[in-house]
């Protein structure tokens, strides 16, 4: 298949063409890049899956441009999801709704649910309001891989297997938007993201942390959000996170990384601004300031794939203070290290 490149500062009428003809685009949002297709077109949908891999039960977000493509998609909005709405949207925030019949059953992954995002990245907008189309957008990367935060991922990732690609810029946040399920009583965070958990207090007074949050899945046990139970952002790298003060990490990274060079491997750091200078490794990469957690988001996936560009064995990685943006690089780093932690 040809894939068309269009950048972000043309017209997006062939892009939408593309989607009210049921191929696939993807597009910058303000979290990761995104596959798009018509949300309401089973068969343009089920590209999707094919295109990224993805396992079908693995449920996808639907993205609107005003609030008025809600109404059709859900069967309710609960006072909590009209709170929420009303203080994050548009910006980084998924909701969990009643799915109404209107959605097929390939976007819910089987559920009765729905989840719905208006997404601030005036691109994407564009897209939707050109097309007229709710459009069902995972992150545009093969499935399992880190997700894509510039044009060259995607390229890399999915030209000659999707219908366009628009270029813009290098994401924002860098990390998926945090998904919120407002069926219950009580607002529940099923992936954490740039909405924080402690801005979604500051508006609702209550929030839970969905409980299979924070470590790896145990047997039999099944996440409300069904994405949780694939392994995920993983680079070829081996990543293991070293947790602890920073005056007590940095050597002890180092006295590592000698030992698995001994062994023949290739060892990366994924340190920070601050400490990238203090660490000795075939690959040192700064991720971000800690000064400013969400240049480390922002980086995050990016630098995970730039390490195997470099052909590293083994990464060390630091880890990160779990506030703020904080809970959501912590959750991707975690799974990209497959829970694999050495606290010092
Ligand atoms: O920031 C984002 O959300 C990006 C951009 C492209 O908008 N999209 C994204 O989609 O991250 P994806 O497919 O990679 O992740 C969707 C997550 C998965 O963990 C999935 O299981 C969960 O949302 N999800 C989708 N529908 C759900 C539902 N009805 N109930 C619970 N979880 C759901
Ligand atoms: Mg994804």
């Amino acid at each position: 298949m040809k894939t068309v490149i269009i950048s972000d500062k043309e017209n997006l009428q062939q892009a939408a063409e593309i989607l009210k003809e049921g191929g696939l685009v993807a597009s910058p949002t303000e979290t990761v890049y995104g596959l798009c297709a018509n949300a309401l077109d089973e068969a343009a949908v089920k590209n999707i899956y094919k295109a990224k891999g993805r396992p079908s039960d693995n449920p996808l977000i639907v993205h609107i441009g005003d609030l008025d493509m809600l109404k059709p998609l859900v069967q309710e909005v609960s006072p909590i999801a009209k709170k929420l709405m009303d203080t994050f949207w548009p910006g980084p925030m998924t909701l969990i709704f009643k799915a109404s019949d209107l959605v097929p059953k390939v976007v819910t992954g089987g559920l009765d649910t729905v989840a719905v995002r208006f997404p601030s990245h005036p691109t994407i907008n564009k897209l939707i309001k050109t097309s007229g189309l709710p459009l069902a957008a995972p992150s545009a990367n093969t499935s399992g891989k880190p997700s894509p935060t510039n044009f060259t991922r995607v390229y890399e990732d999915l030209n000659g297997k999707i219908d366009c690609i628009i270029e813009g810029d290098h994401s924002e946040y860098g990390v998926e938007s945090t998904v919120v399920d407002t069926v219950g009583d009580i607002a529940t965070i099923l992936r954490p993201g740039g909405i924080t958990f402690e801005m979604l207090e500051e508006v609702l007074g209550k929030v839970m942390m969905d409980p299979a949050l924070g470590h790896k899945l145990k047997e039999g046990e099944v996440p409300r959000a069904p994405g949780m139970k694939y392994t995920h952002y993983s680079p070829n790298a081996e990543v293991i996170i070293v947790k602890g003060e920073n005056d007590q990490v940095i050597p002890f990274i180092n006295t590592l990384v000698k030992k698995q060079q001994s062994k023949g491997k290739t060892v990366g750091v994924l340190a920070t601004d601050e400490t990238a200078s203090l660490f000795m490794a075939d690959k040192v990469i700064s991720v971000g300031t800690e000064s400013n957690p969400l240049t480390i988001a922002s980086n995050l996936f990016e630098v995970l794939r730039s390490f195997d560009d470099a052909h590293i064995d083994m990464v060390y990685s630091l880890a990160f203070k779990e506030t703020g943006i904080g809970k959501a690089i912590m959750n991707r780093l975690e799974k990209s290290a497959g829970y694999h932690i050495i606290e010092v």
